[in-house]
């Protein structure tokens, strides 16, 4: 990310200051820092009101107001969750999912199917839903990747929703608030593709050990996953097979200890659980699939 200059680009003297600031403040990449600071403020007010931020220690996303991911500039408010570059492997096994439920492009369309997409052509589009959406940037993320997507987010905290429906809103999607699934529309019953729900994870034990960026900046909701992480994880497994399409999936971020047991509470739903690790984003997703048929009956003996 390179900046422009602005009406706020300060002399090199003060630039070089900035970074010493941001420096002494702990900021491990403050030329960076500085320079992306200096590209957002509009004016040298606003420039020395966002370093003052940044130096009291306001994560850099929240000051600028936007932070990217999967390529996209993702707009975060204050007190909203900050998207992870470690989700990004979430989003990536999700649209590989979805450009499969998709089936190849229609006659007519641009370019062959890419490899991997032996579904049968399909008049209508993949649905996608990013449960505890927070800003939206999952969604978001998957609607640019995938091909005539229909994207809904939900989220239960006011905040998330009002920054969730900007970065949606140019893929057409729709926002919800409220508990889990509660402010859905009954429409979407069993009709999910991907259902990405990158909930709180973190043991109640545990947040109070996270980093101040996140402990204080980030809201508690967005964080706290219960006592061993994965109670959002259970509420939402629970009801999933009640919202995913035949062969529609599910899918969570976990930490690797959590996954046999996130991938055992799929299965007892009847999902058919997978689970995916990325040792370069250090990350793990569990994925769980609403089997397409029911199992015949086995034969009486
Ligand atoms: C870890 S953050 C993830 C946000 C976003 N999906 C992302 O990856 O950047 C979890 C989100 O879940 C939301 N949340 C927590 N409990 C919820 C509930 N019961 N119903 C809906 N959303 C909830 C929080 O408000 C927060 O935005």
């Amino acid at each position: 990310m390179s900046a422009s200059p602005t009406s706020a680009s300060p002399p090199g003297q003060a630039r070089s200051a900035i970074v010493t600031r941001l420096r002494d403040a702990g900021c491990v990449f403050a030329e960076d820092e500085a320079r992306l600071l200096i590209s957002a403020a509009r004016t040298p007010a606003d420039l020395a009101a966002m370093v003052d931020r940044r130096a009291a220690g306001q994560p850099l996303e929240h000051v600028i107001g936007w932070a990217e991911f999967c390529g996209l500039r993702i707009a975060v408010d204050p007190g909203v969750f900050i998207p992870r570059r470690r989700t990004e492997f979430l989003v990536r096994q999700a649209t590989a999912l979805a450009r499969r439920a998709a089936g190849p492009a229609p006659a007519g369309d641009a370019g062959p199917a890419p490899a991997g997409d032996e579904g049968a052509a399909r008049p209508r589009p993949v649905v996608i839903l990013d449960l505890c959406c927070g800003s939206g940037a999952v969604g978001a993320a998957l609607a640019a990747a995938v091909d005539r997507a229909e994207l809904h987010a939900a989220d239960i905290d006011a905040a998330a929703v009002r920054c969730a429906r900007r970065n949606v809103a140019a893929a057409g999607g729709q926002v919800y608030q409220g508990d889990l699934y509660a402010p859905l529309p009954a429409r979407l019953r069993g009709r999910i593709d991907i259902l990405a729900a990158n909930v709180p994870y973190v043991p109640t034990g545990e947040v109070g050990l996270l980093p101040p960026e996140a402990r204080v900046h980030e809201p508690w909701v967005a964080l706290d996953g219960g006592a061993d992480g994965l109670e959002v994880l259970r509420r939402v497994t629970g009801a999933a097979p009640q919202w995913l399409a035949p062969g529609g999936h599910l899918l969570f971020e976990t930490s690797e200890h959590q996954a046999p047991q996130a991938a055992e509470t799929l299965a007892r739903r009847g999902l058919v659980p997978r689970v995916a690790r990325s040792r370069a984003l250090n990350t793990t997703v569990v994925i769980g699939t609403r089997p397409s048929r029911r199992p015949r009956p086995s034969a009486a003996p």
